[in-house]
């Protein structure tokens, strides 16, 4: 059996902050943010958890798919903002939903979660393990960056997206592939305040590296510009299917000039590639599926549409699938 998408939806904090209001927080600017990101505004939670967000995207999707919370069999969470870390994200939203039949666990692979969770759910359901699966993409990144840290605090945003994927006969998630570099671990990381460090000394060290996320904004950039493409080809290959046949490309929405350059480097239309970093900024593990929950509302992604995701984060990680809608 195929992994069909049924149904797609997205959850944003009622609170947009624009670009200006920033320059009130660090030493920034709207110009700036829009010639460096592309980012115009982004929502951030005024008391909305992780799961809270989740929820609502979950709910959305689960009603566009017409199935029912019970028929859920798998419920995967991808965040690096989970509210704890135990119990799971997934749990309190199967709780909140009322999906009583289904495992539930989280997924950590920053930026690329979603697509790591959706090649999971596309392997339970192609194994007949599970027959209806809901993916979601969920963060709070407002909690986890450091707010005197302008390199970070002017890109990531929260907010939620979710997918219910169901067993089929029709062609659907027909390919996904993943990768991983923990080499180039420190590039890009949240490190739990002084875990690590508490665990190899049996107490804080002074080098304890703090809660916030950390970046290395130039190097990321470079890897990314560079592996979008790689992954995409890697993922088409022996699927008979070539760029040429793509209707569109939903990147992990993190800069707009991180996809201006691949798809230069791909040589592919750039107005194949869907992006709205502008209004959300970069909600990491969901962003993909509120790219698609609003593609879908603004009526752009129609069913039998070919369509290759493509995420790239912190790990460093990556990974791309293509499915036909
Ligand atoms: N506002 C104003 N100025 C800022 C700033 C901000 N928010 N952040 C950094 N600057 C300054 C720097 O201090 C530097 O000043 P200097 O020239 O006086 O030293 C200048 O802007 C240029 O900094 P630099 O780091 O070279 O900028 P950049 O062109 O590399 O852009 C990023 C920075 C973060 C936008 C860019 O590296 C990037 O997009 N990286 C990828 C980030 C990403 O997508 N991460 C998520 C991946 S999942």
């Amino acid at each position: 059996m195929n992994a069909k998408v049924l149904g797609l939806g997205r959850a944003l904090p009622n609170r947009a902050v624009e670009n200006i209001e920033l320059e009130g927080v660090v030493e920034t600017s709207d110009a700036w943010i829009r010639e460096r990101t592309g980012i115009e505004r982004r929502h951030l939670s005024t008391g909305e958890t992780t799961t809270d967000l989740a929820t609502e995207a979950a709910r959305r999707a689960l009603e566009d798919s017409g199935l029912a919370p019970e028929d859920l069999d798998l419920i995967i969470v991808a965040t690096m903002t989970p509210d704890y870390f135990m119990p799971a994200t997934a749990c309190l939203v199967q709780k909140n939903i009322g999906a009583h039949r289904a495992a539930c666990f989280d997924l950590s692979a920053a930026c690329s979660g979603f697509v790591y969770g959706l090649s999971v759910a596309h392997h339970f359901i192609r194994s007949g393990g599970s027959q209806n699966v809901l993916v979601i993409g969920a963060e709070t990144l407002s909690r986890s960056v450091d707010w005197t840290d302008r390199t970070t605090c002017v890109i990531f945003a929260d907010g939620a997206g979710a997918m219910v994927l169901g067993a089929s006969t029709d062609e659907g998630v027909i390919r996904c592939t993943l990768g991983a570099r923990g080499d180039d671990q420190n590039i890009l990381s949240t490190k739990a305040p002084g875990l690590q460090n508490f665990l190899l000394a049996g107490k804080p060290l002074e080098d304890d590296p703090g809660p916030y996320m950390k970046m290395d904004g130039q190097t990321v950039f470079r890897f990314s510009t560079k592996i979008v493409g790689e992954s995409i080809r890697e993922t088409l290959k022996g699927t008979g299917y070539s760029l040429g046949d793509l209707d569109w490309v939903v990147p992990h929405q993190a800069n707009t000039r991180i996809v201006d350059y691949a798809a230069s480097r791909l040589k592919l239309d750039r107005s194949k590639f869907f992006m709205n970093v502008q209004t959300t900024g970069n909600t990491s593990a969901a962003s993909i599926p509120i790219a698609l929950a609003e593609m879908k509302e603004k009526d752009v992604l129609h069913s039998g549409d070919l369509v290759m995701l493509t995420g790239f984060g912190g790990g460093l990680t990556w990974g791309s699938a293509l499915i036909r809608f």
